[in-house]
């Protein structure tokens, strides 16, 4: 039988399997909605590519929606995110995982291409995205048959962006193959339901170019999710990552943190946690008023660089660390990025400078300047928390994957009409109550007087849609 699957060594099942029985555990809302809809099984006949970090904790996920039918593809959305074992833990199993910790770009499009492409070429039918990697190949590879129709002959690629170049090579090489392969996959798929602020805000741009060919469900903005994950998550991974790569003391050390929204909330409260003064940037002046009000100093970037010691970017925005802002920090200081992708420090333009670099380890540089200055860069400015550590903790995890998995119910069975949609507010408070039990946390139940008097049901929801928590 053909192997399918690509990882880095089969033989680490055993150790991914380990510390998957361990996280099932910390992860009570993937398992009770196993136990929920085991006899069910909503996703029965249902094709499932995931491009997400192939962690142990997606290890859980994947199992979950396996048990709820579907019939399950995986890749990675990061070059470095891949735990090896759990990938290998879950290829052991028969499920066709194509990832690796340490991808070059054309083996991460093509480990994205082998998960779209289940048996005899067909395609899935519901997507689980973080970062919206897999919904853009599909999308840049339909656009591409679309204009081969009209003109018979390719675009000319123009950008210089190296990761858009190898995306542009690898839909023609699909197209020479098949003429219509993404038309012929399309009609089938039914939905995305997308992880991240940044794919969110791809999922958005989409829709109002009128370029969606799928709907798409926004899982980051549940509360669940963003309030949990990209706070409480970060707030505990970002040092993870730091600390594994560079074993630096944090206490005392001037940190800069650029951006104060969720992500942004979570990394300054761990660097002032561990005795760090914290710098924050922001272009929001709500933001920034928050952060000024949490006792932070609100700062440019400009007026910081020879101040700080560490310099973390979480903006989900790009250029925010440029080359002349490294050449203006102080001798050793550390940068490095927790936002999605890794366009937010200009790596490329670092690596085309007078800079020598030198590996100290896979996920940590040292950059030396002619006049002798040195800058770590860490993950080669990738998301830090999955590059140089294991991301997010497991309970954190199972509170946003809850809501992957609900999510993808309710593609299945209601099958929406193109467009980007919410998950319902009952929804999102049921995923929280699933997860109280794990700490012991004690509901109040409103008594029916009370109900009535701030005009809730009983039940929940107990917010406004538009509440911001
Ligand atoms: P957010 O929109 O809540 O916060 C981003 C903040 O950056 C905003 O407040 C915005 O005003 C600010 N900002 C934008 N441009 C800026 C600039 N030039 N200078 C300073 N501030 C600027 O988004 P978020 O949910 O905090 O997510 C941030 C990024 O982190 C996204 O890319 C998201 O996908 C990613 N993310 C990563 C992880 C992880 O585990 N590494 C987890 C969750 C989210
Ligand atoms: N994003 C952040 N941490 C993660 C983890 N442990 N697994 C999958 N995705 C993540």
């Amino acid at each position: 039988m053909k192997q399918d699957y690509k990882i880095k060594d089969i033989g680490l099942a055993d150790l991914g399997r380990k510390k998957i029985t361990i996280s099932e555990k910390e992860m009570p809302g993937l398992m009770s909605l196993r136990k929920q809809y085991a006899s069910e099984k909503p996703l029965k006949g249902f094709r499932l590519t995931g491009s997400l970090h192939m962690t142990k904790e997606t290890a859980i996920l994947i199992e979950t929606l396996k048990d709820l039918g579907a019939d399950v593809r995986w890749a990675s959305c990061n070059i470095f995110s891949t735990q090896d074992e759990a990938a290998a833990a879950i290829a052991a199993t028969g499920t066709p995982v194509y990832a690796w910790k340490g991808e070059t770009l054309e083996e991460y499009w093509d480990c994205t291409l082998q998960a779209l492409t289940f048996d005899n070429n067909l395609g899935p039918n519901l997507l689980v995205d973080d970062g919206g990697d897999a919904t853009l190949l599909i999308h840049k590879g339909y656009e591409l048959e679309n204009y081969f129709n009209e003109h018979q002959s390719y675009p000319d690629i123009t950008t210089t962006n190296s990761e858009e170049i190898v995306i542009e090579n690898l839909i023609r090489k699909v197209h020479q193959l098949n003429a219509n392969h993404w038309h012929n996959i399309v009609p089938d798929i039914i939905g995305v339901s997308e992880e991240t602020t940044t794919g969110v805000a791809r999922l958005i741009q989409m829709e109002q170019d009128n370029k969606l060919l799928f709907a798409a469900f926004n899982v980051n903005d549940s509360a669940t999710k963003s309030k949990f994950d990209n706070l409480y998550g970060c707030r505990e991974s970002l040092v993870d990552g730091i600390k594994r790569a560079t074993e630096v003391m944090m206490a005392g050390k001037t940190v800069v943190v650029c951006g104060y929204g969720d992500v942004g909330k979570g990394c300054a409260q761990s660097m002032r946690s561990y005795g760090c003064k914290v710098v924050v940037t922001e272009i929001d002046p709500i933001c920034a008023l928050q952060a000024a009000m949490e006792g932070y100093e609100v700062k440019t970037l400009e007026s910081v660089l020879n101040k700080g010691h560490l310099f973390v970017t979480t903006t989900g925005n790009k250029d925010i660390i440029t080359l002349e802002h490294i050449r203006g920090m102080r001798d050793q200081a550390i940068v490095c990025n927790i936002g999605h992708f890794d366009n937010e420090i200009q790596v490329d333009a670092l690596n085309d400078s007078d800079a020598t670099r030198e590996q100290i380890k896979p996920q940590y540089d040292k950059y030396t300047f002619p006049d002798g200055k040195e800058i770590f860069l860490l993950a080669e400015g990738r998301l830090v928390n999955l590059g140089c550590a294991t991301g997010h903790a497991s309970f954190v995890m199972s509170t946003s994957f809850a809501n992957q998995v609900l999510a993808q119910i309710f593609l299945a069975d209601r099958k929406p009409e193109i467009g980007l949609y919410d998950l319902p507010k009952e929804l999102d408070e049921e995923v929280a109550r699933l997860h109280l039990n794990h700490l012991d946390a004690e509901l109040t139940i409103l008594t029916d007087n009370q109900a009535q008097y701030i005009g809730v049901n009983k039940n929940g929801p107990f917010k406004k849609d538009e509440y911001r928590y």
